[in-house]
């Protein structure tokens, strides 16, 4: 084969002659290989360098010394994924590069660790920034959560709030505060915490987590949330409040076919330690979006709690077979309060189409039906594992969510009779008071309470991998996870968190919570410019949407909106631009 001649001589000399002279240089010192034997043998320069090594190994162990043996030994292991790169058909980099391919995929693995543990700052990690995890470790395990020498946080940033306090404080709350949730039509209000543990199932969270979640609620007098897979024997355990969540899959009381089951229902939920029931009708972290077990995880322990067949897919539908519109929701909710025998029932939302919002509302009017209450989770919340558009981009945040619900319970004149919860990052007392300045009366914790067990924001949950035992149930990793260790941590830091919380309402001259109102919070909109939340945000006045609703900025919405279905009565973009 003929040789490439690289062009040579004073006239090619110059800019564009330097390459040619260049490539002569390195043919020459290259011994005349071919360029791409030359490319070859630099791609696999990384290979043959610990394969050569390893023969000297082996070399100075029979000349040398036989400890050189061992060297030879340690030496193997990379040849052998060496060889293994080369001759494999999968992955084009590690044909191309083998060893050191396999060295950039142990680095991109190793990554997220280098990145939290070396390189990130206080302010820095998504989707917790450390400040938040440090805050949560510390009150779990109680250790020091004061701060030395005065905020980290930049006061003049766009992001900064601050509450406004008052020049006649009051003292401390001694007693931690309790909202009681139940309206005329429930027949056993239950007393709630104002800081509880959000839905998370069995199966999304290990047994021991589950255990260690229930025993810190039962320790600190909160509740906790089954998650809509089902009440397991692990909520059982040890006897903590339980809000029992219903998905559409109604897990633990369908029929066969996937149907709700009322005399399932009916029977489970006579347990004295049931004190709720939330119907879910979607997720901040991917609402609009159902779910799959694949058979390969249905257990015969899952299919027994859930209530579903061995060796088949369990389907969670994206919408629920039992109800059609805001009318049978209504209805559905009735029907659970009567065969509960009169406990509060709620359900948990993340805020989609403000008309359905609406529609919900006038859904109460035109029924008389009110449901106990209502969660608003925010897009910004959690999960095991979503698609990563529904969890990026699908969904209202919490804070506008918060106030369009809180917006039409007030409107429709019903909030007096519908008790409103928030959940979305809440780690601390101040995210606490946010909340409830809006209109939250108390606040459910997901992810901070997963902190409090020992999670390390590690980001493998959907695995099955959870290095810390929390979110897998692989015996030898729950291993880990001490659930009477771990249970104390849960009730100290809810505990805390909610004496946080009344410090705050103490500095505001406040006497509860409940009085904490939108202009006690103060937003920075730029360098120079701040408003309290009311000039921010719209905040409606009792009754505003049925007296006067073209007045409100939501006219157009509550127009639209339709008690007898979940579709706006007529589209909402030409009604705004009327
Ligand atoms: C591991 C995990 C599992 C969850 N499972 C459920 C569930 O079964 N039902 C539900 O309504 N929400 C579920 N969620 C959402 C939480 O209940 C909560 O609404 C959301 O994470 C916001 O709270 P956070 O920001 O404090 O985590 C889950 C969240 C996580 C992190
Ligand atoms: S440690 Fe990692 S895998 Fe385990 S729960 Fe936390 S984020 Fe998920």
């Amino acid at each position: 084969m003929r040789r490439q001649t690289a062009p040579d001589g004073p006239s090619r000399r110059g800019p564009a002659g330097v390459l040619p002279l260049w490539r002569a240089r390195r043919k020459t010192m290259s011994g005349g290989l071919q360029p791409g034997t030359v490319l070859w043998l630099r791609r696999y320069s990384f290979f043959f360098a610990v394969v050569a090594l390893a023969t000297l190994a082996l070399i100075l162990s029979f000349a040398s010394h036989a400890a050189w043996t061992w060297v030879f030994a340690a030496m193997m292991p990379f040849v052998a994924i060496g060889l293994f790169d080369a001759f494999q058909t999968r992955h084009s980099l590690l044909r191309n590069y083998p060893l050191i391919g396999s060295m950039r995929w142990l680095f991109e693995a190793l990554r997220p660790y280098l990145r939290q543990y070396i390189v990130e700052g206080d302010e820095e990690g998504r989707p917790y920034p450390r400040m938040d995890r440090s805050l949560v470790y510390a009150r779990a395990k109680q250790e020091e959560d004061r701060q030395p020498f005065g905020t980290e946080l930049n006061a003049y940033s766009s992001e900064y709030e601050w509450m406004t306090h008052s020049l006649a404080p009051m003292p401390v709350a001694e007693e931690p505060f309790r909202v009681t949730v139940g309206g005329p039509q429930c027949a056993k209000p239950y007393s709630a915490s104002v800081l509880n543990i959000s839905a998370m199932s069995f199966g999304s969270l290990g047994r021991n987590a589950i255990e260690a979640l229930n025993l810190g609620a039962k320790t600190g007098g909160f509740y906790h949330d089954t998650g809509e897979g089902g009440l397991s024997p692990y909520h059982r355990t040890y006897g903590g409040d339980i809000v029992w969540e219903l998905g559409s899959g109604y897990f633990g009381c369908r029929n066969r076919d996937g149907s709700f089951s009322p005399e399932r229902f009916a029977e489970k939920a006579a347990d004295d330690q049931v004190k709720m029931v939330e119907i879910k009708l979607s997720q901040g972290a991917k609402p609009g979006h159902g779910g799959v077990l694949p058979a390969a995880k249905v257990t015969p322990e899952i299919a027994e709690i859930r209530g579903i067949a061995l060796g088949e897919d369990c389907i969670s539908p994206s919408r629920h077979p039992a109800f059609n519109s805001p009318v049978q929701l209504m209805e559905f909710v009735a029907k659970l309060r009567e065969l509960s025998g009169g406990k509060p029932v709620g359900f948990k939302l993340c805020v989609g189409h403000p008309s359905e919002t609406f529609a919900i509302v006038k859904a109460m009017l035109k029924t008389g039906i009110r449901p106990d209450f209502i969660v608003v989770d925010g897009s910004e919340g959690g999960t095991g594992a979503a698609p990563r558009e529904l969890a990026d981009h699908v969904g209202m945040p919490l804070r506008e969510g918060l106030v369009l619900m809180r917006n039409a319970l007030v409107g429709a004149g019903l909030r007096g009779e519908v008790k409103l919860a928030a959940s979305g990052k809440v780690t601390s007392g101040f995210s606490m008071a946010a909340n409830m300045a809006i209109g939250a009366d108390w606040c459910n914790a997901a992810r901070a309470f997963m902190f409090s067990l020992g999670c390390v924001q590690s980001l493998r949950c959907h695995t099955g991998l959870c290095p810390t035992g929390v979110a897998t149930n692989d015996p030898h990793l729950q291993r880990g996870l001490v659930v009477e260790d771990k249970a104390e941590r849960v009730a100290n830091f809810q505990r805390h968190t909610v004496h946080a919380l009344a410090e705050l309402v103490a500095a505001a001259g406040l006497s509860h919570p409940s009085e904490l109102l939108p202009h006690h919070l103060w937003h920075r909109v730029s360098p120079i410019e701040v408003r309290p939340l009311d000039k921010l945000y719209p905040f409606l006045a009792p009754f505003a949407l049925v007296e006067a609703p073209e007045e409100t900025p939501y006219g157009a919405e509550w127009r639209a909106a339709d008690a007898e279905s979940f579709t706006p009565r007529m589209d909402v973009g030409p009604l705004r631009a009327a």
